[in-house]
């Protein structure tokens, strides 16, 4: 059994379509064993995203994640992780294979819709900088 992170981002908040993620999520064999929404501020953005701090788009991505709510759940179950990342699709949505939910909703490479651990130490991070007392 896996734990994952993934966040319902601002786009897919505002889209309204928290309840056709989390399906997609459900159908696939993923459980959800914690969720919340947080409305991160500009700080609490720029921390769960430190490891990108250098990259060019840190400033503008920290800015888009704590322009609205989004959606906190762990996702847990047989090889989570790499169930999770299959099921959304590639970083960029015009390179996201069909019927993933980045490519069926995502805007641009910053508005994917849908973040998730890309492997068991940023999972650890990511669950524990939302979840403290879950591991
Ligand atoms: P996410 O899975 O949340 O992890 C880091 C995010 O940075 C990534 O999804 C993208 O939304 C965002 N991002 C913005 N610009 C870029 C870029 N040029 N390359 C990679 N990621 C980017």
């Amino acid at each position: 059994m896996e734990r994952t992170l993934s966040i319902i981002k601002p786009d897919g908040v505002a889209k309204g379509i928290i309840g056709e993620i989390i399906k997609r999520f459900e159908n696939d064999g993923l459980r959800i064993s914690a969720i919340k929404m947080v409305y991160l501020t500009k700080k609490e953005a720029e921390g769960f995203y430190i490891v990108h701090k250098e990259r060019p788009f840190y400033n503008s991505l920290t800015d888009f994640m704590s322009s609205g709510p989004i959606v906190v759940m762990v996702l847990e179950g047989n090889d989570a992780i790499r169930k999770n990342r299959e099921i959304m699709g590639a970083t960029n949505p015009k390179d996201a294979d069909t019927g993933t939910i980045r490519r069926d909703f995502g805007t641009n490479v910053e508005k994917n819709t849908v973040h998730g651990s890309d492997s068991l130490e940023s999972a650890a991070f990511e669950i524990d900088y939302f979840f403290k007392s879950l591991h």
